[in-house]
C-alpha cells in the first residue's frame, strides 16, 4: 500500500487495523521503529505518510470513504477443527468482509490481497451480496470482487512491488478490473499486467508458492545425495540451472524453506486437492513440505554425529535465527526446528542474530533463556540457550557454529579469530554453504557444508 501511496500521489491511501498499538507503531516519528523491517520501507513512508499515506483505528470511516477496499489479513493454517494444520482460517477474511459490507457506500471494489484457498472470492461475493437493504428497499450499495495476489518476497519487497515480473488482477467485472489495472498503470508496463478471471488468480498464487517451494525441497533432496556421493550441489545446481529450461534461481540449497507463506500455502493446496478428491495430486505436494522438514531434521542429527555422538553440555553457536537474511521474521525459520532438536539432545546455544530479538527467539523456541553465560559445562542433560551480541561472543567456547541465515556479514568472518576462541576440536556446519571454506579450513576447523560431497 506504501508503494501504491508512492507512486500514486493522487490516490489517498488509508491503511486500517484495529490494534491500536500497531497502527501507533506504523505512525512513529522515528521510522527506524515501523513494526516491519524491510530495506527501504522507512524511506517510503517517510516520502508519503502525512501526504497521500494515512495509519488509522477508524476502520469503519475508511471504508465508507473508499472507492476501492483492499482486504490484507491473515490467513494461518487452522490449528483446530475441520483442516486442522492445512486448510486456511478464513476467519479474517471473513470479519473484514462483513465489515465493508457494513460501512461501504456506494459503487466499491473489493480487492482480494492475502493469499486465499481457491474460491474464496466466492465467500465474499456472498458476504457482500447479503446487506440488508435500507427501509427505503434498496442500499445504494454494490460490489465488485478482483482477486489481485501479492508475490513479492520479504527483503526484497519494495523493489518486488516496484519492479514487479507481473501484476495479477482475477475478476468477472471488466471496469473494476481496469479501476485497479490503472492504479498499477502509474508505474508497471501495460504487458505486465495480467488479467484472469477470478479462480485463476486465487490459484496462481498457491501455485507459484508451491513451485518455488518445490525447487527448494528438490535441490535439498539433491544436496543429501551430493554428501552421499561426493558430489557438490552448487557445482550441479550451477549445471542445471544454465539449462534456460531450468533457470538458476532458487536451487540455493539450505536448512530447508521457512517464512509465513510456503509451508502454509502447501498445506492449503493439499487441503484442497484432498478435498476436491484429488489424492495423489494431494500426497504429491505434501512430500514437498515433508522433505523440508526432514532436512532441518538432518541437520540436527548431522551435527550431533559429527560432535562425536552427542551434544550434552556442549556450546553450539546457531548463527542466524530469521527465516532467511534482510528481514528479522522468523515465522517456521529452519532455525527453530534445529534449535528445538539441539536442545532436545542436551545442547548449550548461543544464538547470534543481527536483526531477531531475545524475546522471539524465547517465544519461538518455547522456554527462557539461561539465568546467565556460565560457559560451565554442564553435563545434566538439560538444554539450554541464551541469545548473544556478536558472532564472536556467540563462538566464544563453542565446539561448533551453524550457520543458519545467509547473512552477509556471516560470509565475511575472520574464522582466524573465531577458531582461536571456540573449543578444539571445532566445528563449522555452513547450512547456507556462504562461508570461505578455504579460510574455515586454514584456520583449523572441520567443516560440513550442505550439499558438499568433499567436505567432513
Ligand atoms: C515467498 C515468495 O518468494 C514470494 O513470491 C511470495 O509473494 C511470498 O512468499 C508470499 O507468499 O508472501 P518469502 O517467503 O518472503 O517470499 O521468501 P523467499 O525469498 O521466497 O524465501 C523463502 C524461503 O526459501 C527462505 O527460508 C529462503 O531461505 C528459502 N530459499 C529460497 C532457499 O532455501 N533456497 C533458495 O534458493 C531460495
Amino acid at each position: 500500500m506504501a508503494v501504491i501511496a508512492d507512486r500514486c500521489p493522487q490516490i489517498r491511501v488509508t491503511v486500517v487495523d484495529l490494534n491500536a498499538a500497531r497502527i501507533a507503531a506504523w505512525n512513529d516519528a522515528d521510522l527506524s521503529r515501523l513494526p516491519v523491517y524491510e530495506p527501504g520501507l522507512d524511506a517510503v513512508v517517510g516520502r508519503c505518510r502525512g501526504r497521500n499515506l494515512f495509519f488509522s483505528t477508524a476502520v469503519e470511516e475508511a471504508i465508507a470513504g473508499a472507492d476501492m477496499v483492499f482486504l490484507s489479513v491473515n490467513t494461518p493454517t487452522k490449528t483446530k477443527g475441520l483442516g486442522a494444520g492445512q486448510a486456511s482460517d478464513l476467519r479474517w477474511i471473513e470479519a473484514s468482509a462483513r465489515q465493508v459490507a457494513a460501512c461501504a457506500q456506494g459503487h466499491t471494489i473489493v480487492v482480494e490481497k492475502s493469499t486465499l484457498p481457491v474460491r474464496t472470492a466466492e465467500t465474499v461475493k456472498a458476504i457482500l451480496g447479503a446487506v440488508p437493504a435500507a427501509p427505503d428497499g434498496g442500499n445504494g450499495k454494490t460490489f465488485s470482487v478482483l482477486s489481485n495476489p501479492e508475490f513479492l518476497a520479504e527483503g526484497s519487497a519494495i523493489g518486488d512491488l516496484e519492479q514487479p515480473d507481473r501484476v495479477l488482477i482475477g475478476g468477472e467485472d471488466p471496469a473494476a478490473i481496469e479501476a485497479l489495472a490503472g492504479i498499477y498503470g502509474n508505474w508497471v508496463p501495460a504487458d505486465k499486467i495480467l488479467r484472469t478471471n477470478l479462480w485463476s488468480s486465487e490459484l496462481s498464487k498457491l501455485t507459484a508458492n508451491a513451485f518455488l517451494a518445490q525447487r527448494i525441497s528438490s535441490i535439498n533432496s539433491i544436496a543429501a545425495f551430493c554428501e552421499a556421493t561426493g558430489a557438490d550441489v552448487q557445482e550441479v545446481a550451477r549445471a542445471i540451472g544454465s539449462d534456460s529450461r531450468i533457470g538458476p534461481k532458487f536451487l540455493q540449497a539450505g536448512p530447508g524453506f521457512g517464512g509465513s507463506c510456503f509451508q502454509k500455502d502447501i498445506l492449503n493446496l493439499v487441503y484442497l486437492c484432498g478435498h476436491y478428491g484429488l489424492h495423489e495430486v494431494a500426497a504429491y505436494w505434501q512430500s514437498v513440505v515433508e522433505l523440508n522438514t526432514w532436512q532441518q531434521h538432518r541437520i540436527a542429527r548431522l551435527v550431533v554425529n559429527r560432535l562425536f555422538g552427542t551434544v550434552t553440555g556442549k556450546r553450539i553457536a546457531l548463527l542466524g535465527f530469521a527465516f532467511k537474511a534482510d528481514t528479522n521474521d522468523t515465522r517456521e525459520a529452519p532455525a527453530i526446528r534445529i534449535a528445538k532438536d539441539l536442545l532436545e539432545e542436551g545442547a548449550q546455544i548461543a544464538i547470534y542474530d543481527p536483526k531477531v530479538s531475545a524475546q522471539q527467539m524465547q517465544s519461538d523456541l518455547g522456554c527462557a533463556p539461561a539465568p546467565s553465560d556460565q560457559r560451565a559445562v554442564d553435563l545434566s542433560g538439560e538444554g539450554s540457550w541464551l541469545a548473544c551480541g556478536s558472532v564472536a561472543e556467540a563462538v566464544r567456547g563453542a565446539d561448533a557454529a551453524v550457520i543458519l541465515t545467509e547473512w552477509q556479514e556471516y560470509r565475511q568472518l575472520n574464522w582466524q579469530e573465531l577458531a582461536a576462541v571456540m573449543r578444539q576440536p571445532a566445528w563449522l556446519f555452513d547450512a547456507r554453504a556462504i562461508a570461505d571454506a578455504e579460510a574455515v579450513r586454514r584456520a583449523g576447523l572441520r567443516l560440513w557444508r550442505v550439499g558438499d560431497g568433499q567436505q567432513g
